[in-house]
């Protein structure tokens, strides 16, 4: 079959590998129709997260038609024929933490544990195509998958929802409305947005959906405008983080209390025009510090008293100058984490049905696999007005 691999920092390639085969009993393998690239793909095309080897295939963000059960996959949860989309993170659905619905915390799916046990304490769940620390799962961006614990992991799609709605149910919108749910919204409250990538633009509209009063997006006008204009699209006030001072146009649009909770869709690789994002570049550069947590300071010192940070965009070490001193002085509440999916897709298909969302609305881009390599300069660089690319396997 075909493939996307990851051939070293900025080199992807697409190449033919052998096809997956079942492996243990609760295995399937899916056809794959839809596979997108996500702002995670980039930490790893950058070369930000470690124990990645050349060859692996990439990608996490797919769907597609189950194409053969093993012999345990309880069938009456899924079959061959069926239409399925595909959570990026692994869940056994039976350990302590699936019990508690902490699905990207699974105790079961990560069969490298050792090396993220030094690199965290605990393994997390094993996530598709996300280096050997999350498992060294072949990704989906390729024309077939193997998929663990199917019976769990794969959910059918009803047939009215095309593949360009269902397929961000695998990863950005469950990731940004959770990032939206932590934030705990009440009536009248004001949430701000560091970053209009995908994941940004799902949790500005995940927060409307919970209610919330006013949400204010933050982005770089100067080098991703679409992305400013489509927040705008979604109902929020925008900021400019290159003309503008961030913390003070939240003030003006909040009172001067600051808002509520403040939501960091930027992660580790955040830029900025202060000094402390400067010296993040030239640390991360010399390899004296990881990430660059810009974004996140200024999430942490914009955060009214008593607010919450929540915390979608990855982290994959350590930071450097993290205000700690405001977070705790302020009483700050800090919620974070890879995407406990399981736990929405459900309700967010519900929302779909419903007509309350249309998640298509973030794809700029459409094209066949073989193209992945310009796709992913493109969206790396933020040309061509590129958010959210589809690629199509069988093109
Ligand atoms: N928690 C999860 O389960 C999960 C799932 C998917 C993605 N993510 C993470 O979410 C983050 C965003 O993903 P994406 O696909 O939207 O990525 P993206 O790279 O497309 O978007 C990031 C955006 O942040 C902007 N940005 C950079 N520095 C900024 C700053 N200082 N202030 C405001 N904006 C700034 C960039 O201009 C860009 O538009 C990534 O870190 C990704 O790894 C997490
Ligand atoms: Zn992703
Ligand atoms: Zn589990």
């Amino acid at each position: 079959m075909k493939a996307v691999t990851w051939c070293g920092i900025r080199k992807v390639g697409v190449d033919t590998v052998p096809d997956p085969k079942i492996i243990n009993g609760r295995d399937a393998i899916v056809r794959i129709t839809s596979t997108c690239i996500c702002g995670s793909d980039l930490h790893l095309y950058d070369g930000y997260i470690p124990a990645m080897k050349p060859g692996d295939i990439l990608g996490h963000e797919f769907m597609g038609i189950v194409e053969e059960v093993g012999p345990n996959v309880d069938q009456s949860k899924v079959k061959v024929g069926d239409r399925v989309i595909v959570p990026f993170c692994i869940a056994c659905g039976d350990c302590f933490f699936c019990k508690k619905q902490l699905y990207s915390c699974c105790d079961n799916s990560n069969p490298k544990s050792w090396l993220a046990e030094k690199a965290f304490g605990f393994a997390t769940a094993g996530l598709f195509g996300y280096s050997h620390l999350t498992g060294g799962y072949a990704g989906g961006q390729a024309q077939y998958a193997r998929v663990p614990y199917a019976d769990h992991q794969l959910f059918k799609v009803p047939g009215e929802i095309p593949d360009e709605q269902a397929v961000f149910l695998t990863d950005i919108f469950p990731t940004g409305y959770m990032a939206a749910e932590n934030c705990n919204i009440q009536p009248g409250d004001t949430v701000a947005v560091w970053g209009c990538g995908p994941v940004g633009q799902f949790a500005i509209r995940s927060a409307y959906l919970l209610g919330a009063e006013k949400v204010v997006a933050i982005d770089d006008r100067g080098r991703v405008p679409e992305r400013l204009k489509m927040a705008e699209d979604g109902g929020a006030i925008t900021i400019d983080m290159r003309t503008e001072t961030v913390y003070d146009k939240l003030l003006t649009l909040t009172g001067g209390r600051g808002p509520d909770s403040c939501i960091d869709a930027v992660g580790m690789e955040a830029h900025g025009f202060t000094v402390d994002a400067v010296m993040d570049k030239v640390k991360a550069a010399t390899m004296l510090a990881t990430d660059r947590p810009h974004a996140l300071r200024q999430a942490i010192n914009c955060c009214r008293k008593g607010g919450i940070v929540s915390i979608p965009g990855v982290y994959g070490g350590v930071v450097d100058k993290l205000p700690m001193g405001a977070a705790m002085q302020k009483g700050l509440t800090f919620r974070m984490g890879q995407t406990h999916m399981h736990k929405y897709v459900q309700p967010l298909i519900e929302r779909v049905q419903r007509g309350e969302i249309d998640p298509s609305f973030v794809i700029t881009h459409r094209m066949p696999l073989s193209q992945a390599p310009h796709a992913y300069e493109i969206f790396n660089k933020k040309q061509d007005g590129c958010i959210k690319v589809v690629l199509d396997p069988a093109a």
